[in-house]
């Protein structure tokens, strides 16, 4: 009989989100329920998230949104099979707050708890949405991870591929600070560029033609803030065009890291009857970097799956859905796990 459902906790950045997915009769999986409270406003007047409050802000919201998550998916804690929550990598106060309260329900019902690596749950999102078969490739672009993954199987990831300086996310909202843009930056570069002419200014496409499958964002964040400087003052249309310029930009290295991990995924695993790439991260929201995913895919046999956005950016369910497996696997963690801030996969 299948096996859950489990509860997923996720407070590792701005959000606070708890999540109940479990199976069904079948074996797919099925969210429950999903509840994120996104801190946004709480940071916007400081331009990026602030730590302390975001850890006041999870410690208020946190039993809220659990309760509201074992409300909406009916089955109360009396009915979970597991708790899970996101013990790193992300802000310390965030992961004691999340992990804290998994680990308090977990004793109190003597349930099994699951010590969930965030970027695990991203990895591990394209089999909740698309019921991807393992192996598959995953491009994961957040506001702090920019990596091409391997996903060979639950706990089995190979890093093909990093940023060595800037993630994309980050890319995309130092460049919104940098034009007055406000913050989370990313849906506000992509808002501003679609009025833009792209070809306006001459940008580099970072890393391109590059042998190894890393990225780099910094060098081109600088090229705009030159572009930037030499415009001023900005005029709307200047920023939108400083926008579309950038995008395409990062759109193009993307494109070409990719096709060149594609590349490599066709070669090196050559018999997968369905060879996906799939997208993770809140970063895969933007069209044109989702258009340029489509573009390597295409070129190389390859299928893209890209999850909706609300499980594109952080959320519960892909914590709860990592719990699932890793219970299904027998993966349990002891209450003395700790919360790690740095935590590479
Ligand atoms: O995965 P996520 O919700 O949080 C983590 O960083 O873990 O990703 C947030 C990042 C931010 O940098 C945000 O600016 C970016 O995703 N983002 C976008 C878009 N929507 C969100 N970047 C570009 N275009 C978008 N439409
Ligand atoms: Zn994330």
């Amino acid at each position: 009989a299948p096996k859950g459902p489990v509860l997923g906790i996720e407070t590792s950045c701005d959000e606070t989100a708890a999540a109940v997915v479990g199976r069904t009769a079948s074996g797919a999986p099925v969210i429950l329920s999903s509840v994120v409270l996104s801190q946004t406003e709480e940071h916007a007047a400081f331009g990026g998230v602030v730590p302390e409050i975001a850890a006041r802000a999870h410690v208020e919201a946190v039993d809220g949104i659990v309760k509201a998550a074992l409300t909406e998916a009916g089955t109360g804690l009396e009915g979970l099979a597991g708790i899970a929550a996101t013990v790193g990598p992300g802000l310390v106060g965030g992961l004691i707050v999340g992990a804290m309260t998994g680990k308090a329900l977990a004793a109190a019902r003597k349930l099994p708890f699951f010590a969930i690596n965030h970027l695990e749950g991203h990895a591990l999102t394209p089999r909740l949405t698309d019921a991807v078969a393992y192996p598959y490739l995953v491009l994961l672009v957040s506001g702090g991870h920019t990596q091409i993954l391997l996903v060979r199987g639950l706990g089995r990831y190979e890093r093909w591929g990093t940023t060595i300086d800037d993630a994309l996310g980050e890319a995309f909202d130092k460049t919104a600070k940098m034009l007055g843009l406000g913050h989370p930056g990313g849906p506000l570069v992509e808002r501003a560029a679609a009025s833009g002419d792209a070809g306006r200014f001459h940008l580099p496409r970072p890393m391109r033609g590059e042998k190894r499958l890393d990225f780099s964002f910094s060098g081109l964040k600088t090229a705009v803030r030159q572009a930037a400087n030499a415009a001023a003052p900005l005029s709307d249309q200047d920023v939108a065009d400083l926008c579309a310029g950038f995008q395409a930009a990062a759109a193009d290295s993307v494109r070409d890291r990719i096709g060149r991990a594609l590349e490599r995924y066709r070669a090196e695993l050559s018999d997968l009857a369905d060879p996906v790439l799939a997208v993770a991260g809140g970063v895969a929201a933007n069209g044109a970097i989702r258009a340029a995913l489509n573009a390597a895919c295409q070129g190389h046999g390859v299928r893209l799956v890209a999850p909706p956005l609300s499980l594109c950016g952080d959320n519960g369910a892909m914590i709860a859905h990592a719990g699932l497996e890793r219970l299904e696997a027998g993966l349990f963690d002891g209450f003395e796990a700790p919360v790690r801030p740095r935590w590479p996969l």
